[in-house]
Order: structure tokens, then C-alpha cells, then sequence
């Protein structure tokens, strides 16, 4: 039996057809093995026709899966209908952030594909075995790190981009580099949405200090490196 097949019972026949519309497009293999499982996707681990490994992000269906889909729905601005088209919109919102911010030279997974709820992007581990998120894998050079990591949010934020999740768990420690992943709550900078990126810079800054480097950026002058109009009437 392919190995597809034994995970055809997790997903509801429209991601199943998904897959298999990737599968035949050359995009992924059978889904060798699981990576992650949240609340709201499940990662799987592939190959594509060149026998590349990749990761294979799939949204979940199921009702109810993101309580926080209206008010995100809301700031995004997008008002597509019925469920499965809000999920497929999500899936390419987060698809699109991740290209921009692989373009633009922040380390992330490359991204590869998307279709309808999933995405298939670079396999971010050595050989078969993914790369630890950093909350797990504390092997880094901390000031070099929070280094990066900060200029990605400055990067990004400067293209308006707030990644909307960061913390240590969607950190991937790669040999010592740090690889961005899960752009599924990114969001438009503005100064409606200026809270969010707050909250990923504090969990940044909080983060790092609890690991004991105690030279973190105060947010408000990393939102001033941002755009010092943000912080204009305050
Ligand atoms: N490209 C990748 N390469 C290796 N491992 C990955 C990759 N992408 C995700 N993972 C693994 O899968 C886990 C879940 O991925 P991710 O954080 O994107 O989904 P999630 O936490 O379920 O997100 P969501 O908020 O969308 O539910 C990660 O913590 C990581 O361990
Ligand atoms: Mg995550």
C-alpha cells in the first residue's frame, strides 16, 4: 500500500485530493514520515521528482480549526466564502509572506508550492531528521543570533511584513543557523496591526534574556528603525 494511502484516513477527501494533485505534479512523493503536529496543520516529510526533501505543510479542514480567523480575516482584508476557500486563502497568504521573505534573503524553508491548503517548501534538517525548533535546541551563538533575528524583523517590517508568531518554537536551529518558519499569522504592518509585531519583538527580547543575553533592543527603537511614523501619536 502506498504510504499516502496509510495517512489518507487523517485527511478529509478534498486535502486528500489535494495530495494527490501534488503527488502527480511532481511536487512531493508519498508523505514518508510525520514531522509536526498542531492544532491547525499537520508538517509531513517528502521528496519531490529530484529526490529533494521537502516539508509538506497541510491546513487542517476541520471546523473550528483557527479561533482567531475572523479578526485575522479582518485585518487581512480578505472576505472569501465558505470554509474551505478561508482556509486555501490563509494557506497562500502565509505562501506569499514566506516567498517575500525568502526573496528578500530572511532564512526560511524555500518556499516551493502552493496548492488549495498546502504548502510544500525545503525540508529545513540534515538528512532525514528535521532541525530542532530553538526552545529545544539551544546550540547557537546567542548574540549572533539575536543579531539576525532582529534585522529580519526590521527587514521585513520595513516591507510592511510582521511575521505574527515568533518565538522560539517556529525557530528552526539549522547547524547553528537560524531558519524563520510558520508565517500562518502574518499580517500587513500598519498602525492597526503595530501591537502584533510589539508582541513579536517582547517574546524576541523576553526570550533572549532568559537565556541570558541581556543586550536585546528596546522595541520601541526597533519599531523606530522600522518606521518612526508608527509610533507618531502615541
Ligand atoms: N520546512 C521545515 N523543515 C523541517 N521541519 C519543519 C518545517 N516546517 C515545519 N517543520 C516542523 O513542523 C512543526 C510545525 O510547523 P509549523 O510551525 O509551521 O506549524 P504549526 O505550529 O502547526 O503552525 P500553525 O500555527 O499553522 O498550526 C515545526 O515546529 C517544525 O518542527
Ligand atoms: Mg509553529
Amino acid at each position: 500500500m502506498p504510504k499516502s494511502k496509510v495517512y489518507a484516513h487523517v485527511f478529509d477527501e478534498e486535502t486528500y485530493r489535494n495530495i494527490v494533485k501534488l503527488k502527480s505534479g511532481g511536487y512531493i512523493s508519498d508523505l514518508l514520515g510525520p514531522i509536526g503536529t498542531g492544532k491547525e496543520s499537520y508538517v509531513f516529510y517528502s521528496h519531490d521528482q529530484h529526490d529533494r526533501s521537502v516539508a509538506v505543510k497541510v491546513h487542517r479542514h476541520h471546523i473550528g480549526a483557527f479561533k482567531q480567523i475572523p479578526t485575522y480575516l479582518r485585518l487581512r482584508g480578505t472576505h472569501s466564502r465558505g470554509y474551505i476557500n478561508r482556509i486555501d486563502d490563509w494557506t497562500r497568504y502565509e505562501f506569499n509572506f514566506q516567498q517575500r521573505a525568502f526573496g528578500m534573503g530572511v532564512n526560511v524553508p524555500e518556499p516551493i508550492r502552493n496548492y488549495r491548503n498546502i504548502i510544500v517548501m525545503g525540508f529545513i534538517g540534515e538528512n532525514d531528521s528535521p532541525a530542532r525548533p530553538a526552545i529545544q535546541d539551544r546550540d547557537f551563538d546567542a548574540k549572533a543570533w539575536y543579531g539576525k533575528i532582529s534585522n529580519y524583523i526590521v527587514l521585513m517590517g520595513r516591507r510592511h511584513m510582521i511575521h505574527g508568531d515568533l518565538s522560539p518554537y517556529n525557530i528552526l536551529n539549522l547547524k547553528g543557523e537560524p531558519f524563520l518558519i510558520d508565517f500562518s499569522q502574518a499580517l500587513k504592518l500598519s498602525k492597526m496591526t503595530l501591537s502584533y509585531l510589539s508582541r513579536d519583538i517582547s517574546i524576541i527580547n523576553n526570550w533572549f534574556v532568559s537565556i541570558g543575553f541581556e543586550e536585546t533592543i528596546p522595541e520601541k527603537e526597533i519599531i523606530r528603525t522600522i518606521d518612526p511614523l508608527l509610533l507618531s501619536g502615541e
